[in-house]
This record gives C-alpha cells, sequence and structure tokens, in this order.
C-alpha cells in the first residue's frame, strides 16, 4: 500500500528541515514538495474543506511537535477575505481549488501601509510571504460563486503564534492569535 499525499509531503518536508534549510532552500526544494501536494484535488478530506457563511476557515492538517512546520487549509466562501496582516514566520500558500489574489503591503515613510502589485493564484501554483522580505498581505477569493480553498504551510505553528492586523491608512497595529477551526486532524496513516 502506497502512503497518502499528505503523509508523504510530512516525510519529504520533515526531512529537508532536518538539514536545517536556509529560506530560499525551503523557497525552492520545499516549495516543489508543496507543487507536488497540490497538483492533483484529490486527497483533502471532506471534513477540511467546509466553508463558513462569514468568515474564511483555517483547518489544521498537521502541525510539527516541535513547531518547525504546520499545514493549513484555508477554506474561503465566495468573495471572503482577510485583513492587512503579518505571519511572522516565512509561508507558503498553494492553491488547491478556486482562485485567490495576493496583495502585499508596504510600510510607507508616514506610517502607512500601500498595497503593491496583487497576484492571481490558479489551482496549481504556489505564494510565499517571509518576514525578511514581503511579511503583510492581504488575501481574498476572486470567485463571487465558488468556494476557493488553498493550502498554507508556514515555518511555525501559525494559529498558536502572536500575529498582527494593521489599519493601512494609519499603520496602526493590533495583535491577534487566530487558532484553528477544527478539534480534530486528519488520519494520514489512513489508504489514500
Ligand atoms: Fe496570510
Amino acid at each position: 500500500m502506497s502512503d497518502g499525499k499528505l503523509l508523504n509531503f510530512v516525510k519529504g518536508f520533515s526531512l529537508l528541515l532536518e538539514e536545517k534549510p536556509s529560506e530560499e532552500i525551503i523557497f525552492t526544494r520545499g516549495k516543489k514538495l508543496l507543487e507536488t501536494l497540490i497538483s492533483a484535488d484529490d486527497w483533502l478530506p471532506e471534513e477540511f474543506t467546509k466553508p463558513h457563511p462569514q468568515y474564511y476557515q483555517q483547518y489544521l492538517l498537521f502541525a510539527d511537535p516541535l513547531d518547525r512546520f504546520s499545514i493549513v487549509s484555508f477554506v474561503w466562501g465566495p468573495g471572503q477575505k482577510t485583513p492587512v496582516h503579518n505571519h511572522t514566520v516565512w509561508g507558503m500558500i498553494g492553491q488547491l481549488r478556486g482562485e485567490e489574489k495576493g496583495t502585499p503591503y508596504y510600510f510607507q515613510a508616514d506610517g502607512s501601509l500601500k498595497a503593491g502589485m496583487g497576484s492571481v493564484s490558479p489551482p496549481g501554483h504556489v505564494d510565499t510571504v517571509s518576514p525578511n522580505t514581503h511579511d503583510i498581505h492581504v488575501v481574498e477569493n476572486t470567485l463571487t460563486d465558488k468556494t476557493s480553498i488553498s493550502i498554507h504551510v508556514y515555518g511555525g505553528n501559525i494559529a498558536r503564534i502572536h500575529r498582527s492586523v494593521f489599519d493601512p491608512l494609519t499603520g496602526a497595529e493590533k495583535s491577534f492569535i487566530s487558532g484553528y477551526a477544527n478539534t480534530v486532524v486528519p488520519n494520514l496513516w489512513n489508504p489514500a
């Protein structure tokens, strides 16, 4: 019996982290692993695909016990979007289903935040965030009639990290911890 796709990703990514890779390596070799995981939309259990009528959902799929990385299914109802927010750790956003737009924001001399060039992700595409270069952004479901789902991988247990949302006009920062929507996680060892 072959291992499931999510288990294969967890194994491959864990082995990569054993090499204590630079962020550049994570965004090349790690990104390739995520691209493989999202190359087919046939493995995510239905429980982790459900949108909420009001809020985008964050379902934990796997968290490394040493908090080196986490894998989260983000599920967006039609038109749902995030506030302007940061991550404080590296992140990769792999589009599994539907279509999302990511827009980076940059601090200006007057303390406000200005939107940069947004990019639209079709299924199979991986976007990145990094506190070293581009940590602040907005993500939105560009589809007005369908759910979009992206698989995010972060360099920590993202829902336990103190992060910030920002008022783009003033740059005012508010701390938050996101938490996860689910109380159980997938069985990686179930036959796929
Ligand atoms: Fe984000």
